[in-house]
């Protein structure tokens, strides 16, 4: 492999094709039967990646080394010092496993603090909540913000009730659907509750299971509409005032935030997911090949999610029949991901990981999220599909087709 760039999002490992000098993004001169044989040349190559990675000395590898991250450092919000420092890790990895132009870029990037929380109930009766900030949410002046408690279980109760929200804390008791439908709550529960005149809003965790767990995640405020400070409440915990609520009682809750936000940020030394989801202007895209993420997990997988051309996909198919041994050769729609939409959105063909997601929504976002939920084994079988796809992808003649 020529050129490889690693670029690393928290847990994120993103490989991407920089431009090697034969590079042509206009391979319209060769048959696909041409690039169908090139690629069939590569059988061999895939068969010793798989070895290595499922069976042979790499197997395991990269959960050690996500293990390593995790209990080295921590969680790795965007930049933290702590991503930093798990940036450091992976780029001395990378340079002593002798991958050539491994290097740092400086990025800006926005940055956000939890800072310490709380929210404690005081009426009906005193009980200690756990809570986790959201995103992106200011925090509470220092006193904490102390309110009466309006709970509703839909967006359309809230507009229904919303003469009752002023001054109060607006608390979603939405229950779980699915994942793409019950986030909104959480992403835009803020907005909604600061529309109505609420001080703050606390939204039951999107989750498909919990054992007292918050589950945060992201959460966005809209220009014109005031911010209000948010966080997410335990299943327990909402469904409990649901029913303190139905039983005709007045909740009181104080809740108290120390988030920050720092806009403009501070410079870090970092390869950056940033450069993967923030600022691809701050790249030339039309070095990269592909952008891969996996941003749902890396449990045993079926396949990939692939969004190109038609061209792209059906050469991405014949690179995935390359991981026929271990049988993970499916290309699916919808390769769109977190970190990677503003790259697609550019033009570059983009491809995130389909997996077994049956358990990754009761610990998505949570404390719960720690190297126990991993399986070893399915990594392997996820690493070796991510290295034969980025390795044929960047050695290949020519890049991949745009639209
Ligand atoms: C890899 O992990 C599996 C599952 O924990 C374990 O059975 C196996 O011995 C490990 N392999 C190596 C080489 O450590
Ligand atoms: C999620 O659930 C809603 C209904 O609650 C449904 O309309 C939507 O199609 C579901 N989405 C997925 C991805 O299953
Ligand atoms: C971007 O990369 C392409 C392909 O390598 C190159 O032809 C082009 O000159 C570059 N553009 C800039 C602004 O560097
Ligand atoms: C291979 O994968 C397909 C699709 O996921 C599955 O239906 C089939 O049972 C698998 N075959 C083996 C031998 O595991």
């Amino acid at each position: 492999m020529k050129f490889l760039l690693f670029i690393f999002a928290g847990v994120h490992l993103l490989p991407l094709n920089s431009g090697k000098a034969t590079y042509r993004h206009d391979n319209s001169q060769r048959t696909f039967q041409e690039i169908k044989d090139e690629i069939a040349h590569y059988g061999d190559v895939a068969k010793a990646i798989i070895n290595l990675a499922v069976y042979g000395k790499a197997q395991n590898r990269s959960y050690e080394r996500l293990a390593l991250l995790v209990d080295t450092v921590g969680p790795r919000l965007s930049g933290s010092k702590s991503l930093e420092k798990a940036i450091q890790i992976m780029y001395q990895n990378l340079k002593e496993d002798g991958l050539e132009n491994v290097h740092l870029e400086p990025v800006k990037i926005p940055h956000w603090e939890r800072g310490e929380e709380s929210a404690m109930m005081l009426e009906p009766r005193m009980h200690k909540m756990a809570i986790l900030g959201l995103g992106s949410s200011i925090g509470t002046p220092p006193e904490g913000i102390t309110a009466e408690v309006l709970l509703v279980t839909s967006f359309n109760e809230l507009q229904r009730r919303a003469s009752e929200a002023r001054g109060k804390i607006v608390v979603y008791n939405q229950p779980y659907t699915n994942y793409s439908r019950t986030v909104q709550y959480r992403v835009k529960g803020a907005v909604e509750a600061a529309k109505v005149g609420a001080l703050a809003s606390l939204i039951r965790s999107v989750a498909s299971f919990s054992i007292y767990s918050p589950h945060t995640g992201v959460q966005e405020y809209q220009d014109g509409v005031p911010k209000i400070p948010t966080a997410c409440i335990t299943v327990e915990d909402a469904e409990m005032m649901s029913r303190m609520v139905s039983r005709g009682s007045r909740i009181i809750i104080q809740l108290k935030m120390g988030a920050k936000n720092y806009p403009d940020a501070n410079s870090f030394n970092t390869v950056a997911e940033i450069v993967g989801s923030k600022y691809p202007d701050q790249v030339n895209i039309s070095k990269y090949s592909l952008v891969m993420e996996s941003d749902l997990g890396t449990f045993i997988p079926s396949g990939l999610q692939f969004t190109g051309s038609e061209k792209a996909r059906a050469i991405i198919k014949e690179v995935m029949s390359l991981l026929q041994p271990i049988n993970v050769t499916q290309v699916f729609s919808a390769g769109e991901g977190t970190d990677i939409n503003f790259w697609i959105q550019a033009g570059v063909p983009g491809a995130s990981l389909l997996d077994d997601l049956y358990k990754y929504f009761s610990f998505h976002h949570s404390n719960g999220d720690t190297m126990t939920v991993m399986d070893p084994k399915q990594m392997n079988i996820a690493a070796a599909l991510w290295t034969v796809v980025s390795y044929v992808v960047a050695d290949m003649e020519e890049m991949l087709p745009r639209s």
